[in-house]
């Protein structure tokens, strides 16, 4: 992943930088650096192991200014989060540089120019490539030429921001495989990740296509296309807003964006219904066209997206009669797989930018598929840009790492999906009515699931101590398990899985035992009592039990068997409203522990490499 943020200007140009890397941190957060070309076009950098904070803090004891810059917050590929192994890198004082990205072929380039004489400083695969540049321009003086070369030699994935100091008012910048723009200002430009790191200094942009190369002076620009034509890129005016989000007085993003669920699904709503009914356009100019010829789904998508692909198969299986199939993008991008005639393909990606899922999607743009359609929350990201029908979540911006709102507010939009398919597909205006009223009863019921917090707070000191925990569930309960799991290892750090409720005997209950929390999603459904029995079968072993039930459910609580039993009714929301508890469960048990909750070790928003 890795966010890179450069500039080039009349003015000094480190506290855009500063400002643009806290803005990508979401990208990761091990490492940071920046690097500068002073006014006495000398390189100069800082680099620190830690976040973008600390970054600054050091700059604020030996600041660094200059009118040409580039930086850089880290997460780590290759190469332990070190000082180190801290962007930019620098070859021999002389240029600089930034990647996000993964060099594939880092090992044969590494022997070729150890044998030529580079001594490296970092286990980077990035080294090669500054590395690379200094060769060339040994050759030809012109760092874009320099860059033009050592690209064609670079397989794998890489934006790039380069700076050299025999041309100290220029910007080189790269685009392959990894997500680069470029923000127009008034006599400087700047390059990001993206959009939103630069809105604190232009709201118009260019976004640069695969292979595009940028050389960048303070009152020219000239993109290079993959073939190195010279081309026109538009300038696009972003409506994003600058503003950075703060906590409102919650202790973390995270609690803040749980609590914000019920507004987020409201915004999700809004313009979509019209007289009970969903507004197709909504998806797109041909969404209608698309939506009355569709006769199955593909799903991809990753992480939490992926949970909810596997909840939005469950209902249009059930509820729009089509059959649906879901994949991890990652295996779905390497895999060849049939496609029957008038699938849709779906993707789902809270950022837009997963590397994978837009893989995913770029292979499903060259397959047979009927159409495609990104479900996103962010509106100007790659995978809205590449996708042929679009449907924003309007969760607004979602800071903590482990996604809660864009994973309620997906399953929202899933939800108006499936209607809209199975309008074709013998749903009647009546029942289309009737979950309508199901959608718009939402927000307020998830208030209502909100008001357990304390109980929750009070059930998470039971993890306190734990190391590992099992989350059970049967049906479209089983994703929401998944979902709980995944949410407790990301912020708890507890190792958590998920099991089908009737797949216990075949393996997992060998595991439990008094230790070991198993935690159940007991709605009142067809499948209760036979949850209710495999349920028994961990009572029966001394496992410890937290089930969440519908008061409906007449689960009994005893010694060893906790029950929150929620507001809830069960309906096809239900999948959506007992979300929450697993996720206030997970919240509060790593406020126990004490855990990074908003930056979780070794993870990171944005997933932009593979
Ligand atoms: C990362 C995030 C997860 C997210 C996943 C997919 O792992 O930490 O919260 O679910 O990427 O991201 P996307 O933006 O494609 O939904």
């Amino acid at each position: 992943m890795c966010g890179i943020v450069g500039a080039v200007a009349q003015r000094d140009v480190s506290p855009i930088l500063l400002e643009g890397l806290k803005r990508l941190e979401y990208r990761g957060y091990d490492s940071a650096g920046l690097a500068v070309i002073d006014e006495n076009d000398v390189v100069q950098r800082i680099r620190v192991l830690g976040k973008v904070n600390q970054l600054q803090q050091e700059h604020e004891a030996s600041p660094l200014s200059g009118g040409t810059g580039i930086a850089h917050t880290r997460w780590a590929t290759h190469g332990k989060p070190s000082v180190n192994n801290a962007h930019p890198h620098i070859c021999r004082d002389e240029i600089a540089l930034v990647h996000n990205g993964i060099i594939e072929n880092h090992e044969s380039l590494r022997e070729q120019q150890r044998s030529a004489g580079f001594e490296f400083t970092s286990e980077t695969d990035t080294e090669v490539i500054v590395n690379g540049i200094y060769q060339a321009i040994q050759t030809n003086p012109d760092i874009l030429e320099a860059v033009f070369q050592t690209i064609s030699q670079l397989n794998g994935a890489y934006a790039l921001g380069v700076i050299n100091k025999a041309d100290p008012k220029r910007l080189i910048a790269v685009r392959k495989g990894s997500p680069l723009v470029i923000g127009v200002g008034i006599g400087e430009y700047f390059i990001a990740s993206d959009v939103f790191a630069l809105l604190p200094v232009t709201q118009r942009f260019i976004f640069l296509e695969e292979g595009d190369v940028a050389d960048i002076k303070r009152d020219k620009l000239t993109i290079y296309d993959k073939d190195r034509n010279i081309v026109d890129r538009p300038i696009n005016v972003s409506e994003l807003n600058a503003d950075v989000a703060d906590k409102a007085g919650y202790r973390h993003y995270m609690l803040k964006e749980i609590f914000s669920q019920p507004d987020a699904i409201s915004e999700s709503l809004k313009s979509r219904i019209e007289d009970g009914k969903i507004v197709i356009n909504e998806f797109g100019q041909n969404a209608d066209s698309i939506f009355t010829r569709v006769k199955a789904v593909k799903i991809v998508a990753c992480g939490t997206s992926y949970h909810a692909g596997l909840i939005a198969a469950n209902w249009i299986e059930e509820i729009a009669n089509i059959s649906c199939h879901v994949e991890i993008a990652s295996e779905f991008r390497y895999r060849k797989s049939v496609v029957t005639d008038n699938t849709l393909f779906v993707c789902i990606s809270q950022s837009g930018e997963t590397a994978d899922t837009l893989a995913a999607l770029q292979k499903a743009k060259e397959e047979k598929y009927l159409g495609t359609l990104a479900i996103c929350n962010v509106a100007e990201s790659t995978i809205t840009r590449e996708a042929e029908l679009v449907f924003l979540t309007h969760a607004g911006p979602e800071i903590g790492v482990a996604s809660t709102k864009a994973f309620t507010t997906q399953l929202v939009a899933l939800f108006l999906l499936v209607v809209a398919i199975g309008r074709n597909n013998g749903l009647s205006l009546e029942d289309e009515n009737g979950y309508v009223k199901q959608l718009e009863s939402l927000p307020g019921r998830v208030n209502q699931l909100l008001l357990h917090k304390d109980e929750i707070e009070v059930m998470a000191k039971s993890f306190a101590d734990k190391h590992h925990a099992l989350f059970l569930g049967r049906g479209n309960f089983l994703p929401v398990a998944m979902e709980g799991a995944l949410k407790l290892k990301e912020i708890s750090y507890i190792h958590a899985e998920a099991y089908a409720a009737g797949e216990l005997k075949h393996g997992p209950l060998a595991l439990v035992d008094k230790d070991m929390p198993v935690i159940a999603v007991a709605p009142n459904n067809h499948l209760l009592e036979k949850l209710k029995s495999n349920l028994q079968e961990v009572q029966a072993r001394e496992g410890k039990l937290f089930i969440f039930a519908d008061k409906n459910s007449e689960v009994e609580a005893t010694d060893n068997v906790r029950v929150l039993n929620i507001s809830a009714v069960y309906d096809f929301m239900a999948p959506i409203l007992y979300t929450i508890p697993l996720q206030l469960l997970a919240y509060y048990v790593a406020v126990i522990k004490g855990a990074d909750i908003d930056q979780p070790r070794n993870l990171a928003k944005s997933v932009t490499v593979e």
